[in-house]
């Protein structure tokens, strides 16, 4: 049976200033995750399963530096388009900020977050259609996972869960918690693996 490996990286330094985007290191916190992200790993394959996986990131360093301590005999592969949405202009903003020096922008996207676009940035939509040849290569590959970023996850989250693209924006993807989906004739199953840090 194949299945899909999903995580976001180790909590950011940005994370813990509520900064969105950027290329920051991991936090303390995070790379606690990282170094427990193998335990968690073994602890998602079921009985008798024990076999490499092929672990995908960004290019930035913090899904990098999240997929560090895996074993090193795994391949492991970085993609562009694994890279989180682009904020433009409001990379490496709060949402505070952003609402203070582009009201109108923040109004937009609360109205339709799925469509709006940030200057000089992308769209959910944009990154759902950035996103089709991984999803491609996804189809036909097997023992992947992928360590990537909140909005890119709740696109790929969505797909495999058959959930409307649309409501990909909202979905709850937490950190430091390993999604391992398992396609089956009639949906998809899901199971849940908490770190605990
Ligand atoms: O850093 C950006 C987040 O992963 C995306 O969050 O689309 O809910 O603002 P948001």
């Amino acid at each position: 049976q194949r299945s899909i490996w999903l995580s976001r990286h180790g909590e950011s330094e940005w994370n813990v200033y509520g900064k969105i985007g950027g290329d920051a290191d991991l936090s303390p916190r995070g790379e606690a995750y990282a170094l427990k992200l193998p335990e968690l790993v073994k602890q998602s394959f079921g009985p008798g399963e024990d076999h490499p996986l092929t672990v995908w990131t960004s290019t930035l360093k913090r899904t990098i530096a999240t997929a560090r301590h895996l074993p090193q005999e795994w391949n492991q592969l970085q993609w562009k388009a694994l890279d989180e949405l682009d904020s433009g202009v409001c990379d490496n903003m709060t949402y505070a900020e952003i609402k203070e020096l582009y009201p109108e922008d923040f109004e937009a996207r609360d109205q339709d977050k799925y469509n709006y676009r940030y200057r000089g940035g992308e769209s959910y939509r944009d990154v759902v259609i950035r996103l089709e040849p991984i999803i491609m290569e996804l189809e036909r590959s097997e023992n992947i996972l992928i360590v990537t970023h909140q909005a890119i996850l709740r696109c790929i989250y969505a797909y495999f869960m058959k959930e409307d693209q649309e409501k990909s924006p909202w979905l709850n993807v937490p950190l430091h918690t390993l999604i391992k989906l398992t396609p089956r004739a009639y949906g998809t199953d899901k199971e849940v693996f908490k770190a605990g840090v």
